[in-house]
């Protein structure tokens, strides 16, 4: 394919040059970027770039782009800031910071696959801070002090992003409405049927799988399921898709499974109201239900810090990640081709149009690595570039030796033959 070719690492796309691909789904690809300022610096960025037969969608790209501005004035320590929005090579994309760590559906996977518990105190840390981040982008106003009316939609493991020093944040705010958009003008002759559709069954609230108009108390109910699953340390909805559809639409929560919780009842009772079929009897708001969740976490004693979750982290998986960061450094650095001498044979272009950026990336990427390694505490990444041999001092030094013993030789010859 044509394609496949343009679209090797790294790359460039517009301003960014993409040098790490770390995710893909339905609707989009998700590459590690790196973006220069005008001073020099470089940051490091995820971009999304939405499939384009998506991009092409008008349907979908009015929808997305809409939601898309009102998400990119979103300003929260829980939320992922969107920081860019555009079209390139007829691509819509959004550009947004990255979050290095985890997707809580990865972070939980590692956990079960190391068998590691998460302690119950950071799994109720982690909805803590998925309901501030909810309840501040459900409250967002304009600059004209008019209400946004944000509303997430598709609440789900893979859509909070937990970074090693602990933080919690949402991310993909308002992506499931504007599949929605799509799914009701796409091609796809079932599409209209499956409009109410978007976003995950088994994090749905009962109004939203049966296709009705959903508002924040949706996101209620999903940050519900959150906590029931974190706590009682399985999924609620199991099934097919079909199925648990069927179960978001009836939502028959059962109790927590285990009774050891300190302060049990308290725990139920937050779920309960949390996980109401009738919206009208749930948490009226995402703060209600966080100003119940903290007071439950103090009754239980079970608090614990963004700094101590951090620490669990990096204790557990500080190897992996930064592992995994050296490759991707190395990646990036691995962008700079040799300069094409003309040799009268083909050139590789580009190579060389690549050149002066992936230099400065480099760059930017060695200078990160430096200043990892004079950060008190901070671990040395695992992977190193290798030093470049310094080809041109080898050889002149050889010749300096050759030089020195045949003196040396001279010498001794001198003096042996002057006595
Ligand atoms: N800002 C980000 N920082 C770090 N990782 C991200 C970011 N955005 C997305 N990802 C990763 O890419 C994965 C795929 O994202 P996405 O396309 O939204 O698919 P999904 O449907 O699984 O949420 C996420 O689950 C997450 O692991
Ligand atoms: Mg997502």
């Amino acid at each position: 394919m044509a394609d496949a070719a343009n679209r090797e690492l790294p790359r460039n796309f517009g301003k960014y040059l993409l040098f790490d691909r770390i995710g893909a789904g339905g609707m989009a690809e998700i590459y590690l970027a790196r973006v220069q300022d005008e001073l020099g610096g470089a940051r490091r960025m995820v971009i999304k770039e939405i499939l384009p037969q998506l991009s092409a969608d008008e349907g979908f790209a009015a929808m997305l782009i809409a939601e898309a501005k009102l998400a990119a004035q979103l300003r929260h320590a829980n939320v992922v800031q969107v920081v860019d929005l555009g079209r390139e090579e007829g691509r819509l994309y959004i550009a947004m910071e990255y979050v290095e760590g985890f997707d809580l559906n990865a972070l939980l996977r590692r956990l079960s696959k190391n068998r590691i518990g998460l302690p119950f105190e950071f799994a109720l840390l982690i909805v803590r801070e998925v309901l501030a981040g909810l309840d501040y982008a459900h409250r967002a106003k304009g600059a004209d002090g008019i209400p946004l009316g944000i509303v997430h939609r598709d609440l789900s493991p893979s859509n909070v992003l937990i970074s090693m020093e602990g933080e919690v944040k949402l991310c993909d705010f308002g992506i499931a409405r504007a599949l929605g958009a799509q799914a009701e003008t796409g091609a796809d002759a079932s599409a209209p049927r499956r409009s109410h559709l978007i976003g995950k069954s088994a994090y749905m609230s009962p109004e939203h799988a049966r296709g009705e108009t959903v508002d924040s108390r949706a996101d209620v109910f999903a940050a519900g399921i959150l906590l029931w699953e974190l706590s009682a340390g399985r999924r609620l909805y199991k099934g097919n898709e079909e199925q648990m559809l069927a179960m978001a639409q009836a939502a028959e929560v059962p109790k927590l499974p285990n009774t050891n919780f300190p302060c049990q009842e308290d725990l139920q009772a937050i779920l309960d109201k949390a996980l109401t079929k009738d919206r009208a009897h749930r948490y009226a708001s995402a703060a209600e239900m966080m100003k119940a969740l903290d007071a439950y976490i103090v009754k239980a004693k079970q608090f614990a810090s963004q700094l101590k979750f951090g620490s669990f982290l990096v204790d557990h998986f500080a190897d992996e990640v930064i592992g995994v960061r050296g490759e991707r450094e190395i990646t990036a650095q691995q962008s700079i081709r040799p300069p094409v001498v003309s040799t009268g044979l083909t050139a590789s272009e580009p190579a060389t149009a690549q050149l002066s950026e992936a230099v400065a990336v480099t760059e930017a990427v060695t200078e990160e690595v430096a200043h990892s390694k004079s950060r008190p505490g901070s671990q040395p990444p695992k992977t190193r570039s290798i030093p470049a041999k310094p080809a041109s001092t080898g050889g002149s030094l050889g010749w300096l030796w050759i030089t020195l013993i045949l003196g040396a030789s001279a010498l001794v010859g001198y003096f042996l033959l002057g006595r």
